[in-house]
């Protein structure tokens, strides 16, 4: 039985993953911001006849990883898989932006994702088995006009994550980076682009689909998998069109729909 650490697991896409582990009977630590909410998951995966620890951390907090890591090596507690999920976006003029967001997406989606994958991936090589998967987004193929921090944020995920699976490559341990689209979760709302024309005449994927997108890319040890068939054929043709023109329709889409 092997132990599955994912982070944002108390809603969207990290609570759906949590769901499918725990169907297959890993166990499971599970960490997010909110203790209620982590502990009603808790509860109901138990169910599962597994074992739930659940940490309620800020990530964004410059201690939190390396607190995260020193209380598992305290335990005892072995991470065989490594989920990086927990994530979020601010939408806005990048000239408007409050200091604590601009610094705080950094924070959780770049700086707590780097120092989980460095503090975990050692034991992994040492051992010849583990996985991680970090949790990108399709806006890590294209500049992200008034989300400019967000999507370069993914955009590092993306780079970071495809240079370690290269590194470790011969090691057995596998780095996939997985990357949804717009999907229905808590994520539109934090954002506040609930109402752009991404959400509202593109659509966005069910959480328990791109989940399972996820799930797979992971236990096959993919490289970089994109969720969706819309979503794969926007990032590739992201890669062929001129950049002034990917990032003028890569605005209209954050747009305001009306
Ligand atoms: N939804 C989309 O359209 C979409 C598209 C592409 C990529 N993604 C990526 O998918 C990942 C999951 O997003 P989601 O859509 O599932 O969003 P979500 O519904 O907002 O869930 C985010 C999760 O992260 C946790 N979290 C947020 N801030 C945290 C912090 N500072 N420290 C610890 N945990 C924190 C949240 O729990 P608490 O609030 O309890 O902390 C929650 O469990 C993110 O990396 C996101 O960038 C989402």
């Amino acid at each position: 039985m092997s132990t599955v650490l994912i982070t944002g697991a108390s809603g969207g896409i990290g609570y759906e993953l949590a769901k499918l582990f725990a169907r297959d009977h890993h166990n499971l630590i599970l960490v997010a911001r909110s203790a209620d909410k982590l502990a009603q998951v808790a509860t109901e995966l138990q169910t599962h006849g597994i074992t739930v620890k659940t940490f309620a951390l800020d990530l964004a907090q410059p201690q939190s990883p390396k607190f995260l890591f020193d209380q598992l090596q305290r335990e005892n507690m072995a991470v065989d898989i490594l989920i990086n999920n927990a994530g979020y976006g601010c939408f806005g003029e990048f000239v408007q932006m409050r200091e604590e967001d601009v610094l705080g997406q950094i924070a959780l989606n770049i700086t707590a994702l780097t120092e989980l994958t460095h503090l975990f991936l050692p034991r992994m090589v040492k051992g010849r088995s583990g996985r991680i998967m970090n949790v990108a987004s399709t806006a890590g193929f294209q500049p992200g006009p008034l989300m400019a921090v967000y999507y370069a944020t993914k955009a590092y995920v993306i780079s970071f994550s495809e240079a370690i699976a290269n590194e470790v490559r011969k090691t057995g341990v596998t780095v996939t980076c997985f990357c949804p689209g717009a999907t229905h979760t808590g994520f539109a709302a934090r954002a506040g682009n609930n109402m752009s024309r991404l959400f509202k005449k593109v659509g966005a994927m069910s959480a328990d689909r791109v989940a399972l997108d996820g799930y797979r890319a992971l236990m096959e040890g993919k490289g970089l998998a994109i969720s969706g068939v819309q979503n794969w054929l926007v990032a590739q043709s992201t890669r062929f069109a001129p950049r002034k023109m990917v990032t003028a329709i890569s605005r209209w889409i954050s747009e305001k729909a009306e």
